[in-house]
């Protein structure tokens, strides 16, 4: 199994300059093409501990591998070379006036030859579906699209590991559920590894095969979303919550004593376990 492991977190502490406590006994493994989940409420450590997978950050007590080498001693262009990391803010990282600009930034850095940073740029360009906007202004294009271009910067580099921080923050309802199937189609179809710093409990379940939950700088729980995602009360104190859907099945069968086996977490599988359900009352209903 360790050859498949990309990256490998074992961090003791972590305290910024001002010494606050960010980050305190993480232990976690990225595997090659994971799409894993980063979940914890505002202030929980998941940003910090991005930073940590990227080698921004480094004074911390631990280690942390890049397949299988000390981050913390690699050279920043070694770590470029595989890792990419998409700020929160888009604002944050885009800086050229046309979308073409911004995403050949990486690869002409890279010292590729203008004919491939095209080849690269138009590729990146239509992975993240925005093929007609090359020549768009940055300033022109909406939020979604920015994070998108943003994605596509570091896809035009060849990044085998991408790191989100919140990729759906800010986006509307349509527009989360486009940007996780794009990076679901990037992991499974290109073979992305990507780790994604979240709060949406109600669209985790349906992308995310394996999930870390952060609180106040620890790792509390991880697992798949039906381990992770468990009573209500085990939920908020990590100040997070159920996904709705799974919060209205947990009422109804503390509170009306329905007879749920388990906790379904997205629509579709509520919809099953409800249709099982009165199939049999109905059937109960005809033999008696
Ligand atoms: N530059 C910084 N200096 C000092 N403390 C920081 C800094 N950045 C984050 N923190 C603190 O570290 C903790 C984790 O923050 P962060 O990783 O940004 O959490 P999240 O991304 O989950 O909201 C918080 O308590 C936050 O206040
Ligand atoms: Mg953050």
């Amino acid at each position: 199994m360790a050859d498949l492991e990309r990256i490998s977190v074992s961090i003791d502490s972590f305290r910024y300059p001002d010494g606050s406590l960010a980050l305190e006994d993480i232990r976690l493994q990225v595997g090659r093409g994971e799409f894993c989940g980063l979940l914890g409420a505002n202030g929980s450590g998941k940003t910090t501990l991005l930073k940590v997978m990227d080698g921004l950050i480094r004074d911390y007590r631990g280690e942390v591998l890049l397949d299988g080498r000390d981050i913390a001693r690699l050279h920043p262009r070694d770590i470029y070379r595989q890792v990419g990391l998409v700020f929160q803010n888009p604002d944050d990282q885009l800086f050229a006036h046309s979308v073409f600009e911004d995403v050949a930034f990486g690869p002409r850095n890279m010292g590729f030859a203008e004919d491939e940073v095209r080849r690269r740029v138009e590729s990146a360009l239509s992975q993240v579906e925005l093929s007609d906007c090359g020549a768009k202004n940055i300033h022109a294009l909406s939020y979604g699209q920015k994070k998108r271009v943003c994605i596509a910067g570091l896809l035009a580099m060849g990044h085998e590991i991408l790191l989100l921080d919140e990729p759906t923050a800010g986006l509307d309802p349509m527009g989360e559920h486009r940007m996780l199937e794009l990076l679901t189609r990037l992991n499974r179809e290109e073979g992305v590894t990507i780790v994604m710093a979240t709060h949406s409990v109600d669209l985790v379940p349906l992308f995310l095969s394996r999930l870390h939950i952060l609180s106040r700088g620890r790792l509390v729980r991880g697992g798949t979303p039906e381990e992770v995602f468990t009573a209500p009360e085990e939920m908020e104190s990590v100040r997070l919550r159920l996904p709705q859907i799974a919060e209205l099945i947990w009422q109804l069968r503390q509170g009306e004593k329905l007879p749920f086996k388990r906790l379904p977490l997205t629509v579709g599988e509520a919809r099953r376990e409800l249709v099982e359900m009165m199939m049999k009352i109905r059937s109960n209903q005809e033999e008696s």
